[in-house]
């Protein structure tokens, strides 16, 4: 862990749920309006600090979420949650201006490779876009950089740390405060994520970095704690483990929303969030999706659960 980092004692956490974005974008069946605007609003109300609402992409690219506008415009609005959007081209960061969203989230790839299968754009194109968003904006609502591969890139093979520095410097030169990094497809390691982590937020202490994981080999909850004891705050997380890029091959769902606020809950860390009221938002989720999903604390209760003596 950094040295400023160390000295901070027992900050507290973020949980910021992607589970309506990053979650439904996989998913083959169509969720109606009504029902994901009923979803969000119930995650309002579990203390996640922010909600990626949606994206404004091309409805031919994620036909899962072409209701983009309704759902960000339905939503009811609690003051202490920051509702986010995805976009990935400035007509995008246009609709999603229209629709009020409070955050922007923009995103691009650590890899040639991804950025073209994901976006249509090279990685100097997408910084094209974000240059312009940023100034469409106007310093209205919040700017958020997703980058996305950052350790490994499923289709290209390992991201040197040094590039995925390169880039943040890129977006600190555009005067981006907030930077996520995302290991898309869940091929990053506890090792890699500490090294890249450290060096970040020793280079750009004031950097708000957010954490991104993905469970698809099950070590999302081992490299958010290597995030987080390198001095992360903030992670992105999934209700249920729901999600994946429909543009990387293999990809597989978030780290687990209510595993991951149980795991610090369980050591000593303040989240804000609610564990109960999550879990039984993320009971409905499955009945939402039509299929189970892996989240683990929904079925086995949490580590303060006592059992009767077998008979
Ligand atoms: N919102 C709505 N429609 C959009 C759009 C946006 N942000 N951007 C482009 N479009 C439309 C265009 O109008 C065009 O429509 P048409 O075929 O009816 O004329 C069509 O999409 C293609 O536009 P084009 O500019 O040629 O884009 P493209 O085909 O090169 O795709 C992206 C580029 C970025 C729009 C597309 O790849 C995309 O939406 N990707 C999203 C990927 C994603 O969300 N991945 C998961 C999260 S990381
Ligand atoms: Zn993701």
């Amino acid at each position: 862990m950094s040295e400023h980092r160390r000295m901070q004692s027992a900050p507290r956490l973020f949980i910021q749920e992607v589970a309506p974005r990053d979650g439904l974008q996989i998913e083959l069946a169509f969720v109606p309006t009504a029902r994901k605007i009923d979803f969000i609003n119930g995650l309002s109300r579990t203390g996640v600090s922010k909600i990626e609402v949606t994206s404004f992409t091309s409805p031919k690219a994620i036909p899962a979420l072409a209701d983009a506008d309704a759902v960000m415009r339905g939503i009811e609005r609690l003051p202490n949650v920051i509702y986010a959007a995805l976009v990935p081209n400035v007509r995008g960061a246009i609709r999603a201006l229209a629709a009020g969203a409070d955050e922007l989230n923009i995103v691009m790839s650590a890899s040639e490779a991804h950025n073209f299968a994901n976006l249509r754009m090279t990685m100097d194109q997408s910084l094209g876009q974000f240059r312009e968003i940023i100034s469409a904006a106007g310093g209205r609502p919040a700017i958020n950089a997703s980058l996305s591969t950052t350790c490994v890139c499923p289709l290209q093979g390992d991201v040197p740390a040094a590039r995925v520095m390169e880039i943040i410097a890129q977006f600190v030169g555009m005067n981006i405060t907030q930077v996520t990094l995302c290991d898309t497809t869940g091929m990053a390691n506890p090792a890699q994520v500490q090294r890249l982590f450290d060096a970040v937020l020793t280079r750009w202490p004031k950097l708000l970095l957010t954490a991104h994981f993905h469970d698809t080999r099950g070590l999302g909850l081992a490299n958010a704690l290597a995030a987080f004891q390198s001095g992360v705050t903030h992670f992105d997380a999934s209700v249920g483990g729901l999600g994946g890029c429909p543009f990387a091959p293999g990809a597989s769902g978030n780290v687990c929303t209510e595993d991951l606020v149980h795991m610090f809950d369980a050591m000593g860390q303040q989240t804000g969030v609610h564990l109960g009221r999550l879990v039984s938002v993320a009971r409905h989720v499955p009945d939402m999706v039509g299929h189970d999903l892996p989240g683990q604390l929904m079925k086995s209760g949490p580590a303060t659960r006592r059992y009767p003596m077998p008979a």
